[in-house]
């Protein structure tokens, strides 16, 4: 069939629905919901069999709709209709909840139903639900309603609130003052599911040094504690710790409010660099045993005779600290006598390469740049070069861009059955890349196919990944059954009878590789691209950080996604 997309933009629900539905033989094209005329310009030339719609930020013209069946992902169980509807769910603390996919009417979600999943909802940030198990719904619900509609005599259901299985209502859009934290009164575990549900956008608005910030990335203090309630006590690698009335709370992230502004994540300690001075530091060493809860973004843990080093960045940004702590940590580990390391990532992502906000803050985003891209290149190298063990990249989450070449460095990849890659850097103003990627890429999966890669610039599910050659193999749609998989995996590695040989042939296979061509070499021809994309005349990377970063609404849709267009225009 072919199918067109219609979406605000091309997130990770999009991009995993995309992969899914061609693997399931339907064409798929996208056209990015700018504005009522484009739209239905995008679906005339297409001419789609039906249209669906994974991320909309407005209703679908009337048009549009009464001609052709459109199909909505909406974020709720039967019944549930308006904005906001995972945030509600979290914050009424429901223990179960699910993904619908209605056809588009003449009301707000109101359309007759065509297919619809539940999930087990557990206490984490919206946007890791989001990313895990609303997902993993919507792709179960859409294949469903893709097949239901295939079938002649399926008849969707109309909404019906007097049968006692539509459980869901009409609720009004959350507003900042249903989130409010008030921290002479608010339980720690109160304040954590607020901030959980507000997590990645759009965040809890709080006061702090009389300005107001919305608050992301909370996590639960186990030890530390202070006399007033909100005051900030501690500090730890960009991260601030603030009292609570029973124990304490960590805020990774905080964006600033501005008036007539535009603003952007920063780290919490970035964000407010002039005012914590005297906030005392409270290191933790990522190779310390951990008692209670606290924040922790690099940990590691040994398990008999493999390390396991984790790495829980927050949306997968690296900036050129983290880089840097993330090096000394694999390198510690590097030196001690573990026969096998496993990098980890985090459970949300494994990497999405150089930090583009701290990039974008700094007083030189050039100088930055290249600072990070460094930092980077020198933690893929220390992977790569590891003579002593070998090492496999465990891929929880989706990897973008860099991220995705940092874990070719590994000897061994494997990642979750749902993990989606997009191993290209072009669509961030034609950046060249570096990490490597000129010898890790092709070393995976050849030279034409590299290039198709990375001029394609499309999504890549791990099953095709693997079928590339691109990844070793996937497996375990579940993050527990995984990580089982994984330590069975690794456990094997260490005690193979062929280890030694395995060893041997790494170190012989990489000094013929450099013998070829040094891995200094890769690097100082990706560097001289990227000089050119940080320093050089066309500004296209700078304008393009700056859009990521600041979130402007895209003006068009690219050719790369656009098939529609495409057919036009060749
Ligand atoms: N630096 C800073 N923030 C980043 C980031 C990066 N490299 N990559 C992703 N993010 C942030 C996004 O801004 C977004 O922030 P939010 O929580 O405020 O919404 C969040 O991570 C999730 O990203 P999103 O784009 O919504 O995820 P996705 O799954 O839809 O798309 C990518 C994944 C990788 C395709 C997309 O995030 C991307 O293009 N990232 C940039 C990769 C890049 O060019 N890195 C630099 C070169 S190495």
């Amino acid at each position: 069939m072919k199918i067109l997309f219609l979406t605000h933009s091309f997130n990770s629900l999009a991009q995993r629905l995309f992969v899914e539905l061609t693997r399931h033989g339907h064409e798929i094209s996208i056209e990015f919901d700018i504005n009522d005329a484009v739209a239905i310009q995008a679906v005339e030339m297409y001419q789609p069999t039906i249209i669906i719609a994974p991320f909309l930020k407005r209703a679908i013209p009337e048009t549009i709709w009464r001609r052709q069946p459109c199909f909505i992902v909406h974020p709720g169980i039967i019944g549930d209709r308006g904005p906001s509807a995972l945030d509600w769910a979290m914050m009424h603390g429901y223990q179960q909840w699910g993904v619908t996919v209605l056809q588009a009417n003449g009301e707000m979600d109101a359309g007759d139903i065509w297919a619809s999943e539940l999930f087990p909802m557990q206490l984490m940030k919206k946007s890791s639900l989001y990313r895990h198990e609303v997902v993993q719904a919507a792709v179960q619900a859409v294949l469903t309603a893709v097949q239901h509609f295939q079938s002649e005599n399926f008849k969707p259901l109309p909404l019906d609130y007097t049968r006692p299985d539509v459980l869901g209502r009409l609720h009004h859009p959350i507003r900042q003052k249903d989130r409010a934290i008030n921290w002479w009164k608010d339980s720690t575990h109160t304040i954590l599911k607020k901030i959980y549900a507000a997590d990645g956008f759009p965040g809890v608005l709080d006061t702090l040094y009389r300005k107001p910030y919305y608050l992301f990335d909370a996590c639960v203090e186990g030890t530390l504690r202070g006399n007033t309630p909100g005051e900030i006590i501690a500090k730890r690698n960009g991260a601030i710790c603030r009292a609570t009335i029973d124990s304490a709370i960590w805020i990774g992230q905080l964006k600033r409010k501005m008036v007539g502004k535009s603003s952007y994540k920063l780290s919490a300690e970035l964000a407010l660099k002039d005012h914590l001075a005297k906030v005392p530091e409270v290191p933790l060493d990522p190779f310390s045993a951990c008692l209670g809860e606290t924040y922790r973004d690099i940990w590691y843990e040994r398990k008999h005779d493999v390390g396991y080093l984790h790495f829980a960045f927050y949306n997968g940004a690296m900036d050129a600290a983290q880089c840097e702590r993330l090096r000394k940590a694999y390198l510690a580990a590097a030196r001690s006598d573990v026969r096998v390391i496993v990098l980890m990532g985090g459970a949300d992502f494994w990497s999405n390469g150089i930090h583009l906000n701290h990039i974008e803050h700094a007083d030189s985003p050039a100088d930055e740049s290249w600072r990070n891209i460094n930092a980077m290149n020198d933690l893929v190298c220390a992977i790569l070069t590891t003579r002593s063990q070998l090492t496999i990249a465990a891929l929880q989450g989706n990897a973008g861009a860099g991220g995705v070449f940092l874990s070719l460095a590994a000897d061994y990849i494997y990642t979750r059955e749902s993990v989606i890659l997009n191993p290209h850097y072009k669509s961030m103003g034609n950046l060249y890349g570096s990490e490597y990627w000129t010898y890790l890429l092709p070393r995976r999966v050849g030279e034409i196919q590299a290039k198709t890669i990375t001029q394609k610039r499309l999504p890549i599910g791990a099953p095709e990944a693997r079928n590339l050659g691109l990844i070793d193999d996937c497996f375990a749609l579940n993050q527990a059954n995984f990580k089982k998989k994984i330590e069975q995996l690794a456990e094997a590695l260490a005690i193979n009878q062929d280890y030694s040989v395995l060893l041997e042939n790494k170190v012989c296979q990489r000094e013929k590789d450099e013998q070829k061509k040094p891995l200094a070499t890769y690097r100082a021809e990706e560097l001289s691209r990227m000089q050119l994309n940080f320093y050089g005349f066309d500004p296209s990377y700078h304008v393009a950080r700056y859009h990521f970063v600041h979130k402007i609404s895209h003006a068009w849709t690219p050719l790369y996604l656009a098939r529609h267009r495409r057919i036009r225009e060749s």
